[in-house]
């Protein structure tokens, strides 16, 4: 069976998805760079080990990388689920684990990298939104792309409303792409990730419609 390793910060609602999603995986531990992240107690309470590797205990990126990756690779992990992990790896970490670390943005990437999305998505007057789970490569929210979902941006959004339209597809899509990855279906070719047969393609997402 292969071995999950999920990275958090903080609320950990995408890492939640993951263990209610009762993958063919063992999700081997939760990490958090954050003592108080509330993912912590939700793994606690569904018996997931965990692990703490406070940033602020190192004086530099470099050396917090290592220890995080040290911790993660007494793990073994096939897998590194970044869920909410609000750190900038540093290239040494990425290398190290290169092709196995998925991230998930909400934003339809390269639209929108870093951080503020939601806002950024509403003041750019864009009609269609959504999120990415891509493998994590050494440029910031770059990386070959798995699976992306498109919401609505309606009239009345605020960053709140939109945000929570944009999450609830985060969950589906990525549980979705970690199965893809536990199945052995996903071949990473240059920047494109490659999904072996058996998937349908929706037609053309167009908002606004007329009434
Ligand atoms: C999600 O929107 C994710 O895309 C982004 O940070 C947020 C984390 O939410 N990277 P949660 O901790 O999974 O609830």
């Amino acid at each position: 069976m292969k071995r999950i390793v999920i990275l958090i910060s903080g609320r950990g609602s995408n890492m939640q998805a993951v263990l209610a999603a009762n993958l063919n995986a063992q999700i081997a531990a939760v990490i958090s760079n954050n003592p108080t992240a509330r993912g912590l107690q939700v793994a606690r309470e569904a018996r997931v080990d965990t692990k703490v590797v406070n940033h602020r205990d190192f004086p530099d990126r470099t050396s917090f990388d290592r220890s995080l990756a040290d911790t993660i690779a007494a793990y073994s992990p096939d897998l590194i689920v970044l869920a909410g992990f609000m750190r900038i790896l540093t290239e040494e970490f990425i290398r190290r684990f290169s092709g196995r670390i998925m991230n998930i943005h909400p934003s339809l990437l390269p639209a929108f990298p870093g951080l503020d999305t939601h806002r950024r998505a509403i003041e750019e007057g864009v009609k269609l939104h959504g999120c990415t789970v891509h493998f994590v490569t050494p440029a910031l929210d770059h990386g070959p792309i798995v699976i992306q979902a498109a919401v609505p941006v309606l009239p009345d959004d605020d960053e709140d409303r939109l945000a929570a339209r944009v999450l609830e597809q985060e969950h589906a899509v990525y549980t979705q792409a970690i199965r893809w990855f536990l199945d052995d279906r996903l071949a990473i070719e240059g920047n494109r990730v490659h999904l072996s047969a058996d998937c349908r393609y929706s037609g053309a997402m167009i908002s606004p419609l007329p009434a």
